[in-house]
C-alpha cells in the first residue's frame, strides 16, 4: 500500500506484520540512545485540521527517531485562515516533496480525497467519524502484549460510538483479528444499522460489561454534537461511566482502555483511570510512538527510493 487511510481492507497478516514492527520499536525507544537512521533524507509533514496532543506528538516523535525530517504545519497560522482550500494546501505542501503527508481532518473522507491529489504518501490521523487507523493499531498492540493474545477475547467499547473513529477502527481490526466485539451506549449513540460490522449492540453496561476481558471506554464527544444530543454529565456518568462497581461483572483481570484524552467523571471513574492494575491508558500513549514509526517505515519502503 502508497497509502494508510483505515484498517478497513486490511488483511490480519498485514495487521500483524505492522505489530511485529512496532514491537520492536517499543524496546529501541526504551534505551537512552533512541535515533535511528532508517528514514534518513526522508520528509514528513503533520498537517493536522483539528486539534491532537497524542497523535501528532506521537507522529513527531516516530519520524525524528527514524531520523526523517518532521515538519508540522500549523493550520492555525497558515493560508487555511486565509481561504485556501484542502487540496490546494495539499497540493502546495505536495510540490516540495514530502515523502508522507500525515493528515487529521474533521470531515469523513477529506483525507482519502485529499490522497489522491497528491504524490506522497498519505497516513490518515483521524478524519471525522470515519477511520482513526494507527490508534487502532496502538489499542491492538497493547492488548496483545498484555494479554498474549487478540483472538477469541471479548472486547467492549463503550459510549459515544456515533461519533467515534476510533470504534469504527477498533471494530475493523478486532474484526479481522477474531475478537469478539461488543458496543455498549445508550440508544441515542448507537449508529444506525451497526449491526452490519458483526458486533452486538448493548444499552445497559451491566450486561454488555458481562465477563469482557477488555473495556474500551470512549470519549462523549460534546464538540460534534452542535446540540442536537446534551445529555446531563451527571447522568451520563451515572449510566455509561466506567467505575469499580460497573467494572466487577467483567472478567477478573479486565483491562480499562481509553484512547484520550479523557473527561474524567463523564466517561471514566478518575481514581480507576490511574489505576495501574487496571488502566493501560499511558501504555496505549507509549506504544503509539511505536506503532506510528512501524508505519512510517513500512510506507517508506514503498515509495521510490
Ligand atoms: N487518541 C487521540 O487521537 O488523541 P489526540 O486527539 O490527542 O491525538
Amino acid at each position: 500500500h502508497r497509502h494508510l487511510l483505515g484498517i478497513e481492507g486490511l488483511t490480519a497478516d498485514e495487521i500483524g506484520y505492522l505489530l511485529d514492527l512496532a514491537d520492536g520499536y517499543v524496546d529501541l525507544n526504551r534505551q537512552a540512545e533512541k535515533k535511528r537512521s532508517t528514514l534518513k533524507g526522508r520528509t514528513v509533514i503533520n498537517l493536522f485540521f483539528e486539534n491532537s496532543t497524542r497523535t501528532r506528538t506521537s507522529f513527531e516523535l516516530a519520524a525524528k527517531r527514524l531520523g526523517a525530517d518532521a515538519i508540522n504545519m500549523s493550520v492555525a497560522t497558515s493560508s487555511v485562515k486565509k481561504g485556501e482550500t484542502l487540496i490546494d494546501t495539499a497540493q502546495t505542501l505536495n510540490a516540495m516533496h514530502p515523502d508522507i503527508l500525515v493528515v487529521r481532518h474533521g470531515d469523513s473522507g477529506a483525507v482519502k480525497l485529499l490522497s489522491e491529489k497528491v504524490h506522497a504518501g498519505v497516513i490518515n490521523a483521524g478524519d471525522g467519524n470515519h477511520e482513526h487507523p494507527t490508534q487502532a493499531l496502538l489499542d491492538a498492540l497493547t492488548i496483545r502484549r498484555r494479554r498474549g493474545r487478540i483472538a477469541g477475547l471479548k472486547v467492549a467499547i463503550c459510549g459515544d460510538i456515533l461519533h467515534s473513529r476510533v470504534a469504527r477502527s477498533n471494530i475493523h481490526l478486532l474484526n479481522a483479528i477474531g475478537a469478539e466485539v461488543r458496543l455498549i451506549a445508550p440508544p441515542t449513540l448507537v449508529p444506525t444499522a451497526i449491526e452490519r460490522m458483526g458486533v452486538k449492540v448493548y444499552n445497559r453496561m451491566e450486561e454488555g460489561l458481562e465477563g469482557v476481558d477488555i473495556v474500551m471506554m470512549l470519549r462523549l464527544q460534546l464538540e460534534r454534537m452542535h446540540g442536537a444530543f446534551i445529555p446531563s454529565i451527571r447522568e451520563y456518568f451515572h449510566f455509561y461511566g466506567l467505575s469499580y462497581q460497573k467494572l466487577a461483572v467483567a472478567a477478573p483481570d479486565a483491562l480499562v482502555m481509553h484512547p484520550g484524552p479523557m473527561n474524567r467523571g463523564v466517561e471514566i471513574d478518575s481514581e480507576l483511570a490511574d489505576d495501574i492494575d487496571r488502566s493501560v491508558i499511558l501504555d496505549q500513549v507509549e506504544l503509539g510512538v511505536a506503532v506510528r514509526q512501524a508505519c512510517l517505515d513500512v510506507l517508506c519502503r514503498n515509495l521510490p527510493a
